[in-house]
C-alpha cells in the first residue's frame, strides 16, 4: 500500500508543508485543486500552482475537483506528474479528457463521489489507470470517513479481479489510524489532516503504517 499525502489542511504555509512532506517516506504528494464550481471552495490559480510545485521532489498525484479538467491538463503536464485524476461527475468529455492525460504520458485517474452509483464508473474502468474512491464529500480536509466506502473498495477490488483489469484503487478522505483498516483494499491511500495537522509528519505516517493489520 502506497501513501499519498495531501497538504490541503495544515498548520503551516503550503510551501513549508510540502517541504515537510518531502522529508518523510511518503510515496506521493497529493495535490487537491478546487475551482469554486465543482466544489464550493476555490484554492488555486494555475500559475501559482505551477510555481509552487515547480521543484517538487515527490511524484505528484493531482486531484482535480474542477468542472472543466481539459483546460488545465497541458499546463499541469509541464510538472511531469505521475497521476492526474478528475471527477466522473464533473464533465461530459470523459473519454476526451482520459485521452489527453494519457497522450501526455501521465497516468489517468477517475474519481467518484460517495453518493454516485458505482455502476456509473464501470464503462470507464478498462480505459483508466486508477480509480479514486472519495470517502468524504470532496471540498475539505478533516471530515469523517464515510463507512460505506469500504464496500465500494471491495466491489472495485473484486471487479478488477473478475474482469482481468489492472487499474489501481485509491481512497481519499478521513483516513487516520482508526480508519486505515477499513481501506486495506486500496493500493494508494490519501491522508491529509491526520499527517499535516501535526508537528511530526513522519511519526503520524509511522502510526498509520503500524496500524495496518493484514
Ligand atoms: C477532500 C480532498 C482530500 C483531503 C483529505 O476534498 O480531496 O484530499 O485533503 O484530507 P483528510 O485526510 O483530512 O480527510
Ligand atoms: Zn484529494
Amino acid at each position: 500500500m502506497k501513501l499519498s499525502v495531501s497538504f490541503l489542511s495544515s498548520f503551516y504555509s503550503k510551501e513549508l508543508t510540502i517541504k515537510k512532506i518531502e522529508e518523510t517516506n511518503a510515496d506521493y504528494l497529493h495535490v487537491d485543486l478546487m475551482d469554486g464550481g465543482f466544489v464550493p471552495q476555490k484554492n488555486f490559480n494555475i500559475n501559482d500552482t505551477l510555481t509552487l510545485l515547480n521543484n517538487h521532489k515527490l511524484p505528484l498525484d493531482i486531484h482535480l475537483m474542477v468542472f472543466d479538467p481539459l483546460i488545465y491538463i497541458q499546463d499541469l503536464a509541464t510538472l511531469k506528474p505521475s497521476i492526474i485524476t478528475f471527477h466522473l461527475e464533473a464533465t461530459k468529455d470523459i473519454v476526451k479528457t482520459i485521452s489527453l492525460i494519457k497522450n501526455n504520458n501521465i497516468k489517468v485517474g477517475l474519481a467518484i463521489n460517495p453518493d454516485t452509483n458505482l455502476l456509473e464508473i464501470m464503462p470507464y474502468l478498462p480505459l483508466i489507470d486508477l480509480v479514486l474512491v472519495m470517502s468524504v464529500t470532496p471540498g475539505a480536509g478533516g471530515q469523517p470517513f464515510i463507512e460505506a466506502s469500504t464496500n465500494r473498495l471491495q466491489e472495485l477490488f473484486n471487479y478488477r479481479q473478475d474482469n482481468n483489469l489492472n487499474y489501481l484503487i485509491e481512497v481519499d478522505g478521513g483516513i487516520n489510524q482508526d480508519t486505515i483498516n477499513k481501506v486495506i483494499n486500496a493500493d494508494i491511500i490519501v491522508s491529509g489532516s491526520y499527517i499535516c495537522k501535526s508537528t511530526n509528519y513522519q511519526e503520524q505516517i509511522n502510526k498509520l503504517k503500524n496500524n495496518i493489520q493484514k
